[in-house]
This record gives structure tokens, C-alpha cells and sequence, in this order.
């Protein structure tokens, strides 16, 4: 469909803390044929300052009016976690696309009920913010395994690693909130599901509240026989850094770092190491909105994460938490994958 033809798409932000204020600069500048009509945040003086840099959007007291709003055609949820599946929930009942960000839900029974609730509509709605898939070196990897130059895909490997994370950090919480993307990435990258998994955590320096386990190995066992394992670091102190790597039997593909300038500095050589991940995904971020707001106004299916995208890493964080407590491998249960989650 020619740009000129599509229609103009309102969108309306819930939540606009970094992320939300982040999407909504993204959509309402650099996304052609999309504004951002309406925003709600609990804290007033975050949903102005957005509001402001959105040429005035309105500003709304209550996210269910928001939701149903005849001036919102389609939903961005950056809240907290916790506040999602609902969201996402009014958002399915209004028949409104939504971006929600990850994760889907911190239960995996609400993103379960989030999967259902969408499959009785009948139609994809709901979209998940799994941005890496939007990254142009993650696309650049999965490129070249899809290729089927490098042979068959073997081994998933990803580094995942903050800079610093909230004093007595459980091992859950990483899990939940940034483990997802580490298990979106070895699903996407390797086009399997996850059927099994390991886990081990350890707290990494004496000082941290004795629940905390903020570095974890993630063993997983993958469809038709491939595997995947990943760091996830969250006190890694030098930085923020990302990367994933898909061996296949002819060799492999790799991340490698945004950054291309090398610096000279006090007596040392190197590469800049982002403090967040801000910058490393800038360039995601902008394209995901844009693929959202393009699926929106074509009905071509959104090529990023769905609501069983986000119901599957919730899966896979529920058997996660459970092997990291008892120290068992542990099946990933789901339900049957319906024939709208397979396009
Ligand atoms: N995809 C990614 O790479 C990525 C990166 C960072 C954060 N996130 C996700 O984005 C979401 C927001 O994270 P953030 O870093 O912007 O956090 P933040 O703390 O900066 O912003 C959260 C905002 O939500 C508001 N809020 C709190 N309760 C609310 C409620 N009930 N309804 C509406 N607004 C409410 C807060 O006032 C705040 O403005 C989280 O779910 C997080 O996991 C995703």
C-alpha cells in the first residue's frame, strides 16, 4: 500500500518513565503516518513531559478511557511489569492493537490468559517488545542461518549483561524482567521452541542481600535437538553489553558490537562500552515502532514478537525459576501452538 494512502494512526502511551517517553519521541517524530494522540502515566509530571514533546497530547486521567478512547486507534504499554497482562487484556476487549512491552506478564497464568483471550478474538493484536529481533545485527545473524550457507543451526550462545541492578535483586526478578530477551533471541535466531531447561545463579560479591543470584547460566534444551546457553549477568559493573551467536555446522554468525570507532584513551586502546541499553538499541526501537505502525495500517501480520512469543518466555521463565530453587532440569509446559501464532 503507497505511504500516501494509509491511514493516519492515533496512539495512545501508558506509561512514559525511559521507555514510554522513549516510544512515544520515536512514534510521534521519526514513525511516518502515526501520532501520539494520548498518553497516562500514575505520575503526572511524566505523562506532561511527554505529553509536551508530542505536540500536546492529551493527557488522561484513567488508562481504561485512554484504552477506549475514539481518539487512540492502537495502544503502547511501557508501565511496570506487572501492570501489562491487564492492560493488554482491556486493550484485546477494545479491539485496539497493542505494543506491549516485555515482559507480557509476570505470571505465566496472565500471559496464558492474555494467548486465550486473543485467540478468541480471532486476530493478532496483541504485539510484545522483544526489540532484539528488531537489531540490525541480530537480523544480520539470523540472516545468515536462514541462508543455510553456515549448514544447519547447532548451539545458541548469548551474553546479556547490566551494568548494575537494584539492591536484592532475586533471581526471579532477572528471570522475569531481562532473562526474556535472552530467551526470545535463542527462539528467533534459531527457529525452536524451548522445551527444557537448567539453571544456576550466584550472588556475585559478598556485600548484596543474601537472596540475591545476579549472574545466571541458562542451559536450554531446544526443539529438534539444538541448545542454547546464556549469561545473564546484571551487576557486570563495566557496562552494558549484548550478544548472541548461533553455531551452525559449517560455522558461525555472531553480534557484533554497534560501535565502530576506536578510541585512545589514558594510556589504552579500545572499543566504548554503552552504559545502558539505550544506545546499543536505538535503532531497534525506532524500527520496531515503525513495523508496529506499519502492520496497523496494511494488516500484513507484525514480523516482530506476539502475545505467544510473550506467553512462551514466560513459560520458559516459570521452569527457569523452578530449576534455579531446586537444581533440576525442568519441562517447559505449554499449551498447543494455534495455526494464527504459526504465520
Ligand atoms: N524492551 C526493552 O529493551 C526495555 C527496556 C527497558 C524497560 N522495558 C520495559 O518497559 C517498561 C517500563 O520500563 P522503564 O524503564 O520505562 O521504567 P520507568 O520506571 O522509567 O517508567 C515506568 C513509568 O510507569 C509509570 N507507572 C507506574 N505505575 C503505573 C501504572 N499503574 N499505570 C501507568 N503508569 C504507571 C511510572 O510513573 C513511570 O513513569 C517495563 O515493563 C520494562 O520492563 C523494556
Amino acid at each position: 500500500m503507497a505511504l500516501e494512502k494509509r491511514k493516519l494512526i492515533t496512539v495512545g502511551i501508558i506509561g512514559t518513565g525511559g521507555m514510554g517517553t522513549r516510544h512515544a519521541g520515536n512514534i510521534h517524530r521519526l514513525v511516518d503516518g502515526a501520532i501520539v494522540s494520548a498518553v497516562y502515566d500514575t505520575d503526572k509530571e511524566n505523562a506532561a513531559n511527554a505529553a509536551a514533546i508530542c505536540d500536546g497530547a492529551q493527557i488522561f486521567d484513567d488508562p481504561l478511557k485512554l484504552i477506549n478512547s475514539s481518539t487512540v486507534d492502537a495502544v503502547l504499554i511501557a508501565s511496570p511489569d506487572d501492570t501489562h497482562a491487564k492492560m493488554t487484556l482491556a486493550c484485546l476487549h477494545a479491539g485496539k492493537a497493542v505494543l506491549c512491552e516485555k515482559p507480557l506478564a509476570t505470571r505465566v497464568e496472565d500471559a496464558l490468559e492474555v494467548v486465550r483471550a486473543e485467540m478468541k478474538y480471532g486476530r493478532r493484536l496483541v504485539s510484545v517488545g522483544f526489540m532484539r529481533r528488531f537489531d540490525p545485527q541480530h537480523a544480520a545473524v539470523r540472516e545468515a542461518v536462514l541462508s543455510g550457507e553456515l549448514g544447519q543451526p547447532l548451539l545458541w550462545k548469548g551474553v546479556h549483561r547490566n551494568a548494575s541492578s537494584a539492591y536484592g535483586t532475586s533471581g526471579a526478578t532477572v528471570l522475569t524482567n531481562s532473562a526474556g530477551h535472552d530467551m526470545d533471541s535463542a527462539r528467533f535466531l534459531l527457529g525452536e521452541e524451548v522445551l527444557e531447561v537448567f539453571v544456576r545463579g550466584i550472588k556475585t560479591r559478598p556485600e548484596l542481600h543474601e537472596d540475591t543470584r545476579d549472574l545466571l547460566i541458562l542451559n536450554m534444551r531446544m526443539s529438534n535437538d539444538k541448545m542454547a546457553v546464556g549469561e545473564v549477568f546484571v551487576n557486570a559493573d563495566y557496562g552494558y553489553e549484548v550478544s548472541a551467536e548461533v553455531v551452525c555446522q559449517y560455522g558461525t554468525a555472531v553480534t557484533q558490537q554497534p560501535d565502530k570507532v576506536l578510541l585512545r584513551h589514558k594510556a589504552q586502546r579500545g572499543f566504548f562500552v554503552s552504559a545502558d541499553w539505550l544506545s546499543p538499541f536505538t535503532e531497534a526501537y525506532i524500527s520496531e515502532d515503525r513495523a508496529w505502525i506499519e502492520s496497523i495500517q496494511t494488516g500484513i501480520v507484525f514480523k516482530g514478537a506476539s502475545a505467544w512469543d510473550g506467553y512462551m518466555a514466560m513459560s520458559v521463565t516459570n521452569a527457569c525459576i523452578e530449576s534455579l530453587h531446586t537444581g533440576k532440569i525442568v519441562p517447559v509446559k505449554t499449551i498447543e501452538k494455534a495455526e494464527m501464532y504459526k504465520l
